[in-house]
């Protein structure tokens, strides 16, 4: 029958061990684990021999149908789910995002009209604070309660005169979350840097994509990290800071924790490790604007692979997909002045595989660390564990069976996305998914895709996460130790660093 279901023969992969076990579902959620399990009959069954069968991926930072800069993000609730779906994302988190002045709860209402109807799979929301009254702490009031179910709230220290809040604000922000058990996160980069840089590079002919990145180098992000995480420790608030995309941000993050009483969480993306900076200087313009993301790709090299060392080493926790796709002709709207190119990369499909490519199969983490980065530690930070983030009784039966042999190259020719450019053309992979299983439906059947559209629930997450603001996460002091630490040891690759060194 529909609802039931048994995977069979594979190697149950958790954020804290594996092993040989059989799976079986039954409307929707995971009933039993174990070996020579005994089910009813007329269970289909799901060969896994030589497969991982994994919690479903969770990707908490996507942005489907976004508009910025005067587009529309091409990947909406239901291509965007469809392309997360197929490369074993099963949850997403979306960012509501209100214009100045807006309230947040009428933006909060109008992403839910986006959403509901058309997601293949479970999603959530983060709210934008991108404004700053006495009215917008009433709301996150409201938002935070079960009717609203949000538990997480985005800042931004840049993007001036759109979203950016200036310290005070900011700080204000991280208090009222720090009252509520609610996660603040923050966008680190120092806007009003970024907003003279771009006057001059302007002023001296530099409007090409080039003159993103040079807008904007490492220093102007690691400096706005280590503010974030200066104001979060004066708010007392725990803080997760989002996108995380050089290696000046990962060492000033690590920095704080030395100093910091309260969780400092770290977020990076399928687009640092997957790719790099050089793309931006292509001398075709819709190749470059298409690597156009703030923070943007580094020229230093060495960062994918600090990237993947980052998350190895839990100096990252998370790695998100930022997915935020604009089509050729929307990045034009920049062709005579980089910062107007609306920004953004795709990454929800392909997050898993490029990780997989380039941190599993290199040997930098191993398949439980997969797990914990790609879906257990943000289900635990948005307090959705373990109803998701792991395969085990009574867990929600969304499951990944990942195929570590099978070979692929990606590119838009036959991606789901909706976008006409993939940041990942011509890669190779090994490793993907066979079956991908959302509330205990077959979507991906051997490599077909089989989505439903409006299939997907909205998830609420409930504020208070024990990973946040549990017993033993506030510290008294610093661990001494930590304040010796090497943070250059396994973060950089042997060469010297031109930032903060
Ligand atoms: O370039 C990006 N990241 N676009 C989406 C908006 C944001 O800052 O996350
Ligand atoms: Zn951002
Ligand atoms: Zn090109
Ligand atoms: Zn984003």
């Amino acid at each position: 029958s529909q609802n039931r279901l048994i995977i069979k023969n594979g190697k149950v992969v958790n954020d804290d061990g594996m092993e040989d076990l059989d799976v079986y579902i039954e409307d929707g959620i995971i009933k039993q684990v174990g070996r020579n399990l005994i089910i009813p009959g007329g269970t289909r069954t799901i060969d896994a021999t030589g497969k991982l069968v994994m919690p479903g991926g969770i990707d908490p930072h996507t942005h489907f149908e976004l508009e910025m800069n005067g587009a529309k993000a091409a990947d909406d609730f239901y291509k965007g789910t469809r392309a997360a779906v197929a490369g074993g994302t099963t949850t997403v988190i979306d960012f509501v995002l209100p214009q100045k002045n807006q309230s947040l709860l009428e933006a909060y209402a109008n992403w839910r009209d986006k959403a509901d109807n058309k997601v293949c799979c479970d999603y959530g929301l983060h709210v934008g604070v991108t404004w700053w009254s006495p009215s917008v702490k009433k709301e996150m009031q409201k938002l935070v309660t079960e009717q609203y179910g949000v538990n997480s709230f985005k800042m931004f220290m840049a993007y001036k005169d759109l979203w950016q809040l200036d310290d005070y604000d900011l700080y204000c922000a991280m208090e009222t979350c720090a009252e509520l058990k609610a996660l603040p996160q923050v966008h680190a980069e120092n806007g009003d840097i970024i907003a003279r840089n771009t006057e001059k590079l302007l002023a001296a002919g530099v409007t090409g994509p080039e003159g993103h990145e040079l807008s904007r180098n490492e220093e102007v992000e690691g400096e706005a990290v280590n503010r974030a995480c200066v104001i979060a420790n004066q708010a007392k608030s725990p803080l997760y800071i989002v996108h995380m995309m050089s290696k000046s941000a990962v060492r000033m993050l690590q920095l704080a924790r030395t100093r910091q009483r309260t969780p400092l969480f770290g977020e990076t993306l399928a687009a640092t490790v997957g790719t790099d900076g050089s793309h931006q200087r292509n001398a075709c313009f819709r190749h470059a604007a298409a690597h156009v993301l703030s923070p943007p790709l580094r020229p230093d090299p060495a960062t994918p692979q600090a990237m993947c060392e980052a998350l190895a080493d839990d100096y990252i926790q998370v790695i998100g997909s930022d997915n935020c796709t604009f089509h050729e002709k929307d990045k034009e709207i920049g062709k005579n002045n980089f910062s107007k190119i609306p920004n953004g990369v795709n990454g929800v499909e392909d997050r898993m595989a490029i990780l997989w490519q380039k941190a599993v199969n290199t040997g930098i983490m191993d398949p439980c660390r997969f797990v914990a980065v790609t879906s257990s530690n943000a289900a635990k930070i948005f307090n959705i564990w373990p109803q998701k983030g792991r395969v085990a009784v009574n867990s929600d039966a969304d499951i990944v069976v990942w195929d570590p042999r099978l070979e692929r190259t990606i590119s838009a020719a036959t991606h789901k996305h909706a976008v006409d450019f993939n940041i990942f053309e011509g890669q190779h992979v090994v490793g993907s998914p066979q079956y991908v299983i959302v509330s205990g439906r077959v979507c991906l059947d051997d490599g077909e895709l089989r989505v439903v559209e409006g299939f997907g629930r909205f998830l609420k997450t409930p504020v208070g996460s024990p990973l946040v603001y549990g017993e033993g996460q506030e510290r008294a002091a610093p661990e001494p130790e930590l304040l010796h630490l090497d943070i250059q040891h396994k973060v950089s690759n042997g060469s010297p660093s031109p930032d903060f060194g």
